[in-house]
């Protein structure tokens, strides 16, 4: 698949270069375009530096890998390019607050999709850090790593699963777009306990033993 990635940080180099390692045609756009050049050598595989609008033009589906703040810019700069096309939203709306996380909105891809009507906005890849993406441990005791996507395009959803079993993780369809903004929120009150030294995964049982009577 051919996939456009807005920004060249950490997000861009874990999913990117997973991406392009797994046969995908990559092309990297940033504002600044030595950082391009930059991640697009650090990914490999033939991806391309380009600019922001041509990463937009180019991909069948596009990574929006900024922070929030940047995107009503972006989007007012590449909105009309992205008609038609996946949009794959990772992003977090995270601000620090009192050793933990709040979200500074708490509907973020629903913004998007609202902004770019045309285009089929996929959530997902939100909730674990890009060095766990772009690490090599696929499997967490003994179980592979769930990547909830939320969308409400079938075939947008089914392209972007696909990509995930391309990490070698395991997708699930979390629901529509509607319930993106819990991923959000779940996003930051995990990541939050995490960076406070306590083991969110720890929080739950395995669904066999989520509910001890059937309602
Ligand atoms: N890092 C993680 O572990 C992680 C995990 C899950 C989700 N996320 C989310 O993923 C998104 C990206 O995170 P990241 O860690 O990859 O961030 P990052 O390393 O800081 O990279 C952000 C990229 O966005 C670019 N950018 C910023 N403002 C821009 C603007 N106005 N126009 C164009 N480009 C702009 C930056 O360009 P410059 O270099 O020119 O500033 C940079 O290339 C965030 O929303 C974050 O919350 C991050």
């Amino acid at each position: 698949m051919r996939i456009g990635i807005i920004g060249a940080g950490a997000m861009a180099r874990a999913l990117g270069g997973q991406w392009a390692a797994a046969g995908h045609d990559i092309a990297i756009g940033a504002r600044d375009t030595a950082r391009a050049r930059a991640a697009s050598t650090v990914i490999g595989h033939g991806t391309h530096a380009v600019t922001v609008a041509e990463a937009a033009e180019f991909g069948e589906a596009v990574l929006l890998a900024l922070p929030v703040s940047a995107l009503t810019e972006v989007l007012e700069t590449i909105g009309e390019a992205l008609a038609g096309r996946i949009v794959i939203d990772c992003t977090n709306a995270f601000l620090p607050d009192s050793g933990t996380f709040v979200l500074s909105e708490d509907a973020v891809a629903e913004r998007i999709a609202a902004t770019v009507p045309a285009a089929h906005v996929v959530k997902g890849f939100n909730v674990c850090a890009a060095e766990v993406y772009a690490g090599p441990a696929r499997e967490f005791e003994g179980h592979t790593l769930l990547v909830p996507l939320c969308g409400d395009n079938a075939a947008a959803v089914a392209r972007v699963a696909a990509l995930v079993e391309d990490m070698k993780l395991k997708p699930f369809h979390a629901g529509g777009l509607a319930q993106a903004r819990y991923l959000e929120a779940t996003s930051a009150f995990v990541v939050g306990q995490w960076f406070g030294g306590n083991d969110s995964r720890a929080m739950f049982p395995p669904l066999e033993a989520t509910f001890a009577d059937a309602d």
